[in-house]
């Protein structure tokens, strides 16, 4: 008989928001009536914006003539949209970053995975507590851990706790470790990076030739104009880093997909004989052999974010979800929820009240308020008693949502 791969009997029960969706469909079966406004996973509501629906509506008109027809695109991405995000996401902020170290994808979460395929099995890994649980899984999966303990911690990994008590950001660890996931604005608990705090990150890993593997799908969402968006605006960080980034929630391509990777030229890591092995050219390697490109339409898609027009649009969509956020954290804080995030992301992380467990206070939620948010627990044992709720949603239900808090 076919023989499975072992380490997927390593992982801790479902994935996260499956087992969310498996519960919420138990209440809504054994309670037809119930309205449930769903503040959990992170997805968007809003429509796409006009100018990427425009930009692809013409593609799939091209695509139609012999002359505009496209096949295989290129596997790293269209040079147009690998050249447009170069120039406005990274050149315009200051980061020596080329198109040709853009590599536009479906996804930075199946990114933040499928990157492991060119990192090696013995590297010391570390990862935030509460985390966003694709980085850890994917480890399980690839069988980079070792079993889960009984506070659902793997062995083999190194967890950096992050709480009010160090205002969410991830302390430098104590043991060395060889590659580092870090994710900001962060996933779950909005916290936001600054300069400071990155470059000491930097540092150490360029002081400890590690590699970072930095995660900003969220960075269209920082208020602040001090704050960085990009971990290569830290001098250094191209010689130590890999970044992802996503059109998913700035430009409502969670459905559509498109995201992308970078991969600095001239990164590198360590082969089995010791010599020094280009991390670029792996990348391109893995992704001409395992991946076909993402569709030009969309790609098109992809590029209209980047005109005059897409960018008005883009701000109000990410503008419109920072309000909702901004409502979820008044609202909360006047129930006397203690409430963290929400200000350079589009999660608020609360502190469950009455020290109900985050699971408790999820049935809680569901059952009383017919409101669907994500247990702290979910994301690490350090997210116990906190709770997730998005912002990603329509005006009138979270107004509704927040309402029915208010008169739990
Ligand atoms: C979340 O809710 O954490 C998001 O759905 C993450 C994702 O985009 O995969």
């Amino acid at each position: 008989m076919v023989k499975v791969n072992g380490n997927y009997l390593k992982l801790k029960a479902g994935y996260l928001f499956p087992e969310i969706g498996r519960r919420v469909k138990a209440f809504s079966s054994a309670n037809p009536e119930a309205q449930l406004i769903r503040l959990g996973i992170g997805d968007v509501t809003e429509p796409l914006p006009q100018a990427c629906r425009d930009a692809m509506k013409s593609a799939i008109d091209e695509m139609g003539t012999a002359e505009g027809f496209h096949g295989y695109g290129p596997e790293q991405g269209y040079g147009w949209l690998r050249e447009a995000i170069a120039r406005d996401d990274f050149q315009a902020r200051g980061c020596e970053i080329s198109a040709e170290e853009i590599f536009v994808s479906d996804g930075s979460k199946c990114d933040s995975s499928n990157i492991l395929d060119i990192l090696g099995s013995g590297n010391r890994i570390a990862v935030t507590d509460p985390v966003y649980p694709v980085y850890v899984d994917s480890n399980v999966m690839a069988g980079r851990t070792g079993e889960s303990g009984d506070d659902g911690r793997y062995g083999g990994l190194t967890y950096l706790p992050i709480s009010a008590d160090n205002g969410f950001a991830a302390q430098i660890p104590s043991e060395p470790v060889d590659l580092i996931y870090l994710c900001y604005p962060n996933n779950p608990t909005g916290a936001v990076a600054t300069k400071a705090q990155l470059k000491a990150w930097v540092d150490y890993a360029r002081a400890n030739k590690a590699l970072i593997l930095f995660d900003a799908a969220y960075e269209a969402f920082i208020q602040d104009p001090e704050l960085p968006h990009s971990i290569y605006e830290i001098e250094g960080a191209r010689d130590c880093a890999i970044e992802f980034r996503s059109f998913s929630k700035n430009a409502g391509f969670t459905g559509t997909r498109c995201a992308l990777t970078v991969v600095p030229k001239g990164l590198k890591g360590k082969a089995d004989d010791g010599s020094e092995v280009e991390l670029w050219g792996l990348w391109n390697r893995r992704q001409s052999t395992k991946f076909n490109g993402v569709s030009y339409i969309i790609q098109r898609g992809a590029e209209a974010v980047y005109s005059d027009a897409g960018q008005q649009e883009v701000k109000a969509l990410v503008s419109f979800y920072m309000e909702n956020a901004a409502i979820i954290r008044r609202e909360l804080s006047a129930a006397g929820i203690e409430v963290h995030g929400g200000q350079h992301a589009p999660y608020v992380w609360l502190k469950t009240p009455s020290g109900m467990d985050s699971w408790s206070f999820f049935d809680h939620l569901l059952q009383k308020a017919n409101v669907v948010g994500t247990p702290g627990s979910g994301f690490g044992a350090a997210g116990e008693g906190y709770f997730r709720l998005s912002a990603f949603n329509s005006r009138s239900n979270v107004d509704e949502a927040m309402a029915r808090i208010r008169n739990l």
